[in-house]
């Protein structure tokens, strides 16, 4: 486990759009496994200038997103579709083509999930997935309790992530109750993992995660197994450790 350390936001999200476009200049063709959330929309925003200024070019990039409501169809503003699409796919030369998400109008959560396995699968696994960390440890839709060895799978959110998404809708009963989700198990095979944390609201988290016993009731502590992990945050998220 690497950790770096970022004097406040605008430098966590340097420094992780620095990994990532390095990932891309080595790699043009790489499979990068995406991530939504409040913290990665600063990296978005600098990768998004660094190809303005032509010094990255995802043209040849693939994309896998890490999870999906169930029951949004893509043109519903709070999907995770739109999301990317507005904070970043939109903005690059990304191919439309190479973009994947899951499914959320499928309501064959069984066949959507293999149907997403597979397609982790047919793009040759993923070079670098990037990550956020939820409050109680989640890492996607990976909430406290989750199996270590699932692939993606339907879950049913816990209220603090209801809690924690309803900024993002107009009242607390439009969130929606499932979504689906890379397992740990698809994100651990990740041939790197690139984690971003800001805040003071982190801070115990990011301490019982990656100093904590490696345990289900903290998803995220399972990367501290991972070989090849590299957490970027800020000094409050990191003051703890
Ligand atoms: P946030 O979400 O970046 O909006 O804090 C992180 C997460 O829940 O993974």
């Amino acid at each position: 486990m690497k950790i770096i350390r970022a004097k406040d936001y605008h430098d966590m999200s340097r420094k992780a759009a620095n990994i990532i476009s390095a990932q891309v200049i080595m790699k043009p063709n790489c499979v990068l496994g995406l991530a939504t959330g409040g913290t990665p929309v600063g990296t978005y925003k600098q990768l998004i200038d660094w190809y303005n200024k032509g010094d990255v070019d995802f043209s040849e990039v693939t994309t896998v997103n890490l999870d999906e409501y169930r029951g949004l169809p893509r043109e519903n503003p709070q999907s995770y579709w739109s999301f990317m699409h507005d904070n970043f796919f939109n903005y690059v030369n990304i191919d439309p083509s190479r973009i994947n998400l899951p499914d959320g109008t499928n309501m064959d959560a069984e066949g959507e999930c293999k149907r997403y396995d597979e397609v982790i699968h047919n793009v040759g696994g993923i070079d670098l997935q990037l990550l956020g960390i939820g409050h109680d440890g989640h890492i996607g839709f990976n909430e406290p309790g989750a199996a270590f060895e699932l692939g993606t799978h339907c879950v049913t959110l816990t209220d603090e992530t209801i809690e924690a998404n309803k900024r993002f809708f107009d009242k607390k009963e439009d969130v929606p109750r499932q979504a689906y989700t890379m397992g740990i198990k698809t994100i651990m095979q990740a041939r790197k993992v690139l984690m971003v944390v800001n805040g003071k609201g982190k801070a115990e988290i990011v301490k019982k995660a990656f100093f904590g016993p490696v345990t289900p009731e903290v998803p995220a502590s399972i990367l501290q197994m991972h070989p090849d992990f590299t957490l970027v945050g800020d000094e409050e998220a990191l003051c703890l450790i």
